[in-house]
């Protein structure tokens, strides 16, 4: 199994998963290490609140064999909501669920869980998702979950549980997924659009910067600074990718319990990638 994932806690939710041998089960309980880790406040049940001080919590998970998905979308108070995007997977339609349709069905299917409806002051202004993408015999698949913006106006919907944005997979070609600045990447439909590219060029870093940087150029008139997000990506061939708007953007990848933490860069236009050093991690202030 190879799988690739977001940020540094990509890398820690892989270390403890790796001893999973389904494809399923490592995403699912990697993203589910994630949602639980208390000093990520992003995703999962630690996030920092939207304008209402609730929490409201996005989730996909796409099943690129047959190209099934299920999302959650501003769903409340849930420990796991990739556990539900997860079951909703399965399903041919009311795959995408939000708000109380999304809590009512978790509920439905002993999934509504742990949380008590807190109210939370906002701690940071991050929206560092998780997103992971893996390949197993064949099978590629991707999951993502993320808290969103913090400080969002309530019923605030970003990319993370819009396939094509914050996710895509098809395990013909390849699986992506995005975070940061969810109205950008949705502007972007990132990991559809760099799909459609390998499509074309059969190189997916290629394709991620050239979707990345033709992305910029598109819109370099009409925001007063680059807007933040980065994708990281697998193909059908186990080689992994990464792209990212902003100067460093770690990400973690899985390659049969080899778990590594990469670090991609973007100098002067110019985006490279290489293992993390310890010069990195002294300077890293944390996803
Ligand atoms: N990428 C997460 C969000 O902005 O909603």
């Amino acid at each position: 199994m190879k799988a690739i994932g977001t940020w540094k806690m990509s890398y820690e939710a892989f270390k403890i998963n790796s001893y999973q041998k389904r494809i399923d089960d490592f995403l699912i309980n990697s993203i589910k290490y994630v949602e639980d880790m208390k000093d990520v406040h992003t995703v999962g049940s630690y996030s920092v609140p939207n304008d209402s001080g609730f929490l409201e919590l996005d989730a996909a998970f796409m099943n690129g064999d047959s190209l099934m998905f299920g999302s959650v979308i501003g769903i409340r108070n849930e420990r796991h909501p990739i556990e539900v995007a997860y079951k909703l997977s399965k399903l041919v339609h009311n795959n995408i669920l939000c708000s109380n349709g999304a809590n009512r069905y978790a509920l439905e299917n002993d999934l509504g869980n742990n949380y008590p409806d807190v109210y939370k002051e906002e701690t940071d202004n991050s929206h560092d998702t998780c997103g992971m993408c893996a390949l197993n015999g064949g099978s590629i698949k991707a999951a993502i979950s993320s808290s969103g913006r913090a400080n969002k106006h309530e019923g605030r919907v970003g990319d993370s549980p819009l396939i094509g944005s914050g996710f895509y997979a098809d395990s013909e070609f390849c699986a992506v997924t995005s975070t940061g600045d969810g109205e950008a990447i949705a502007r972007a439909v990132l990991a559809k659009s760099i799909t459609d590219e390998y499509k074309i060029c059969h190189d997916l870093q290629m394709a991620m910067n050239h979707v990345v940087d033709e992305y910029l150029r598109r819109i370099e008139d009409y925001y007063v600074s680059v807007p933040s997000f980065c994708c990281v990506g697998i193909d059908a061939d186990g080689n992994f990718a990464a792209c990212t708007s902003l100067d460093d953007f770690p990400f973690a990848t899985y390659d049969d319990g080899d778990v590594k933490l990469m670090v991609c860069r973007r100098v002067d236009g110019k985006v490279t990638i290489s293992e993390a050093d310890e010069e990195f991690l002294k300077n890293y202030k944390g996803d």
